[in-house]
């Protein structure tokens, strides 16, 4: 049995279809915008109990009386076990890249090209479900779905489509390049349905991503300040747009 539930926490994060969900608050927001609960392995039911009854009490019913597992299983479960003692796995969120781009009304698309750093993927996620973003689209090799990215934006892949592709599809919404060198972000810059460009923490948007903005815009900074950390740049972005 316990065997049985190490192998199956270490072959969901394999699977491109699943999502492991570390610590409460992950699991509260999955929970709260619909995620499809597969396992679930707590080490402590009634601390688990008690957050639930503090932080969401409509999951309360939800979450009561999970069989617990000991804290050396737990601790199995991930490389880098949540404080909160819940680790679950869920069917990931089926999302179209397509129909996010097509959706009406005025909220913006963040795309962001070749981010590497899961934390920051999911801190973009976080931020862009807060403000009502249409959807989170990334370009390159890491997954935004990982344990880590999902820990990073607290469970709020469940709230907004968040989907790996393989580039911009061309289409009717206005590209803004978010750039250290544009002109400077003003109330109003921001032009309705925008796809809003954010490049990698290391180097920055693809020349070819610069090239076919329609719009290059830059948070302005104190003299001496290189850049902003990429979620930070999204954060004031999606909070002017
Ligand atoms: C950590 S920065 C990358 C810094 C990189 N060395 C560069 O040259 O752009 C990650 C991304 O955040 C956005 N960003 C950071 N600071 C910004 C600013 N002041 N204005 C506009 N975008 C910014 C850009 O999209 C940038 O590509």
């Amino acid at each position: 049995m316990a065997a049985g539930l190490v192998e199956r926490f270490r072959a969901a994060r394999r699977d491109p279809t699943l999502a492991v969900l570390e610590g409460f608050h992950a699991l509260k927001h999955a929970l709260r915008f619909g995620a499809e609960l597969l396992e679930v392995a707590c080490a402590d039911p009634e601390r688990l109990a008690a957050l639930a009854a503090s932080l969401a009490p409509e999951l309360v019913e939800r979450l009561r009386a999970l069989p617990a597992v000991t804290p050396v299983l737990f601790r199995q479960l991930s490389p880098t076990p949540p404080r909160e003692p819940v680790i679950a796995i869920a069917r990931r969120a089926v999302w179209d890249a397509g129909a996010a781009l097509a959706a009406a009304g005025p909220a913006p698309i963040v795309f962001l090209d070749n981010p590497r750093n899961p934390g920051n993927m999911g801190a973009v996620v976080r931020v862009a479900a807060a403000a009502g973003a249409a959807g989170v689209l990334t370009t390159g090799e890491h997954d935004p779905w990982t344990p880590a990215a999902l820990r990073g934006a607290a469970g709020l892949h469940y709230a907004l489509p968040v989907v790996q592709v393989s580039g911009l599809p061309a289409g009717d919404r206005p590209l803004v390049a978010l750039h250290p060198e544009g002109v400077p972000l003003e109330a109003g810059s921001i032009p309705a349905r925008a796809v809003l460009a954010f490049g990698s923490e290391r180097s920055g948007l693809s020349p070819g991503m610069l090239e076919r903005a329609d719009l290059r815009l830059s948070i302005p900074m104190r003299a001496g300040v290189s850049s902003l950390s990429l979620a930070t740049a999204v954060a004031v972005a999606l909070y002017r747009a």
